[in-house]
């Protein structure tokens, strides 16, 4: 709800030309390291779901990491790690994306899942999409079924909700 979206407005902190000039970076960090916002967020994120209305969580790698371990645990299932390319030990699809320059690649394991597995896809910010339509890609093709999509913050301006459509997002602020 609106305290929530309040919260997390008042643990961002917004970083002029980083990585590169020109783009505004969004640093949860703060968000992260205060405990008694980062629980209320968490927290906030499973009732949202429901406890019950998800079988795993999956964290995108790196800043995915740090929510959907949390989330995992408050709900007490299992977190799988997606990954940016040839980092897993083991099979491993792949998904590729396109960014301005390049493109990136994120995987996850062929057996990362138990087929039918409820999985909640957890991420830090929404940005283009490119990085959550990869990752949602990869879950279903390792054999899971997307239960959902949230993310702490949407930058709506860049259109990853459209992407992603008609799969739900869930942002707790977007702006
Ligand atoms: C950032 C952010 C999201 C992604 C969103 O991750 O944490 O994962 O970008 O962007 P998109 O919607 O345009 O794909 P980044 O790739 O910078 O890596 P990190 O999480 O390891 O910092
Ligand atoms: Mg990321």
């Amino acid at each position: 709800g609106p305290r929530v979206a309040e919260l997390v407005a008042s643990r961002v902190l917004d970083v002029p030309d980083f990585p590169k000039p020109g783009v505004m970076f969004k640093d949860l960090m703060p968000l992260f390291a205060d405990g008694e916002v980062f629980r209320q967020v968490v927290d906030g994120i499973v009732a949202y779901h429901g406890r019950d209305a998800f079988d795993a969580v999956v964290g995108i790698e790196a800043r995915g990491f740090v929510v959907a371990a949390a989330i995992a645990y408050a709900a007490g299932v299992g977190v799988v790690p997606v990954r940016k390319a040839g980092k897993l030990p083991r099979p491993a699809y792949s998904a590729s994306y396109a960014l301005e320059y390049g493109e990136a690649t994120l995987e996850v394991h062929e057996d990362a899942f138990t087929a039918g597995h409820r999985v909640l896809v957890v991420d830090d910010v929404l940005a283009t999409g490119g990085t959550a339509e990869a990752t949602l890609d990869l879950v279903e093709r390792a054999g899971g079924t997307v239960a959902g999509f949230t993310v702490l913050l949407e930058l709506g301006f860049l259109g990853g909700r459209e992407r992603l459509a008609p799969r739900p997002v869930h942002a707790l602020l977007s702006v």
